[in-house]
């Protein structure tokens, strides 16, 4: 009886027709189930994505598979998570460099997920029905620096404590409105971001506790669901954006087949990042300086470095820089593609030569701008200097960042009238903030000293 259901059951296969088995081998293969089965000739372009988003999916594997390790020996308290990362620096075998893989592959993923945004912005792959996905992108940026920065807390040595209760003090940025209004005691959620961060008023045990479950659990967990979505958008959305020159679908000039091209291009970028990542973790080991001491501040007390052009910015009014501008900042992001509709400049990078033009001027003009606001403020002061009785509220009206906000706004709605585009306006705002935001990240790297004055270099510094 066996037997001739096992014949059966062999005859029907031979009679099963090429597309079903094809189907079945789909299934069957992961790599088939999350890829289209054919890839558009203009997205194998490396000069159209660099391979960016794939990248970013290495990275969080990178890191992930290396968190894990480091999860064997860390311990999440301030008694001994110091000492359980120097013990797997120099204790365990081959901890040193899984800690430093780890590291730097959560800096490659914040640089790389900066990248990645920029590439989509000027190729205008927001466009089209791509907005859902830019919108998840911009929640996937939020919580990789989320991610990044609970992190940091965890080694407790000096740079994770003073980087951290510098970033909580940002998130109470509102307690400057609320002192200047008279309400903080009623009214003050400046506190209230605090305490949701730190668990209080100094960072100890509960934000170690808060920063260590949203990073071994909440945050990846989010990512990688939100990663899910973000690749199954591609799909759905099309696969990647191509101008309108490729849109037609002919399929056999202009589609090849996923696998096996794709397959070994995606496996050299996996090897190519994991090859990246273990190199720089060879030649230079993650910072671990002493153990956290609260009763000795670190002057100057910097946040991570991709937090750092927002510290510069809370050094001229902490309201306006650490809320107010990086609200309206991702108010922007996330309306672009619901305010631009400009559906015919998908796929070209800076829509053509008009936006590469924009965006030239936009950029150099922001150069210009940015750089000449901090030169009269390192050189002569700002207005608390020139008129020391001055209110605080003009204070926080007026200084390089909303200065620089209300020009960067007034320039887009310029190009937008003059060129009747609103891709050119955004393309206008997104160059200008983001040429001001690595300006002013860069001052907070490399030309901030002790109690946050300027320098051109450390050798400078006064000896403390
Ligand atoms: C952890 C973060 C992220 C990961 C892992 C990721 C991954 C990817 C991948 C694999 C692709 C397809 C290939 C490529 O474009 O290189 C892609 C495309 C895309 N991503 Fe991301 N992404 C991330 C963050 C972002 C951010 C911050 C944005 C923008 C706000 C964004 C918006 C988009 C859009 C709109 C597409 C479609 C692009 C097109 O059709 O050409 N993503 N992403």
């Amino acid at each position: 009886m066996g037997t001739a259901e096992n014949t059966d059951r062999k005859e029907v296969r031979k009679q099963v027709p090429e597309r079903v088995s094809r189907t079945g081998r789909i299934t069957r293969n992961f790599f088939l189930h999350i890829h289209a089965p054919r890839v558009h000739t203009h997205s194998m372009k490396p000069a159209y994505t660099f391979g960016l988003g794939i990248i970013l999916g290495f990275l969080f594997l990178v890191m992930v598979l290396t968190g894990v390790i480091l999860l064997i020996y860390y311990n999440p308290s301030v008694e001994h998570a110091y000492r359980s990362v120097k013990d797997i620096v120099y204790v365990v075998p081959g901890g040193r460099i899984i800690r430093n893989m780890h590291r730097w592959a959560a800096q490659g993923m914040v640089i790389v997920v900066f990248l990645h945004l920029v590439r989509v912005f000027f190729t205008g792959s927001y466009l089209g029905n791509r907005s859902l996905n830019w919108v998840i992108g911009v929640v996937l940026l939020m919580v990789t620096l989320l991610s990044n920065f609970s992190g940091y807390l965890l080694p407790w040595d000096q740079l994770a404590y003073w980087a951290v209760t510098i970033g909580s003090n940002i998130a109470a940025s509102a307690r400057e409105l609320t002192d200047l209004l008279g309400v903080t005691a009623a009214f003050d959620p400046g506190g209230f971001m605090k305490k949701l961060l730190i668990g209080g008023e100094t960072v100890g045990q509960p934000a170690l506790s808060r920063f260590f479950a949203l990073h071994v659990i909440f945050l990846p967990l989010t990512i990688l669901v939100l990663m899910g979505v973000h690749f199954w958008r591609v799909r759905k959305d099309g696969g990647l954006s191509r101008p309108a020159e490729y849109a037609g679908d002919r399929v056999g000039e202009q589609r090849w087949y996923a696998w096996p091209v794709l397959m070994w291009t995606e496996l050299a970028l996996l090897v190519g990042t994991v090859a990246v990542i273990l190199l720089i973790a060879l030649l230079a080991d993650a910072p671990l300086l002493e153990q956290a001491n609260p009763a000795r501040p670190e002057n100057p007390a910097k946040s991570p470095w991709y937090f750092l052009g927002i510290q510069e910015l809370v050094s001229y009014s902490a309201f306006a820089g650490g809320l107010l501008v990086p609200v309206l900042y991702l108010v922007f992001l996330f309306s672009i593609p619901y305010v631009d509709r400009e559906d015919r400049y998908v796929g070209t990078w800076f829509s053509g030569k008009r936006g590469l033009r924009v965006t030239a001027i936009a950029a150099v003009g922001t150069l210009l701008l940015v750089i000449s606001q901090l030169f009269v403020m390192i050189r002569h002061g700002w207005l608390r200097d020139w008129f020391p009785g001055i209110s605080q509220g003009f204070v926080m009206l007026l200084n390089p960042a909303t200065i620089s906000t209300m020009l960067f706004i007034v320039a887009a709605e310029a190009v937008r009238r003059r060129t009747s585009s609103t891709r050119m306006a955004a393309l206008t705002l997104f160059t200008c903030t983001f040429t001001a935001l690595i300006i002013f990240t860069a001052v907070g790297i490399w030309f901030r000293g002790p109690d946050w004055e300027f320098y051109w270099s450390p050798a400078q510094w006064p000896v403390q």
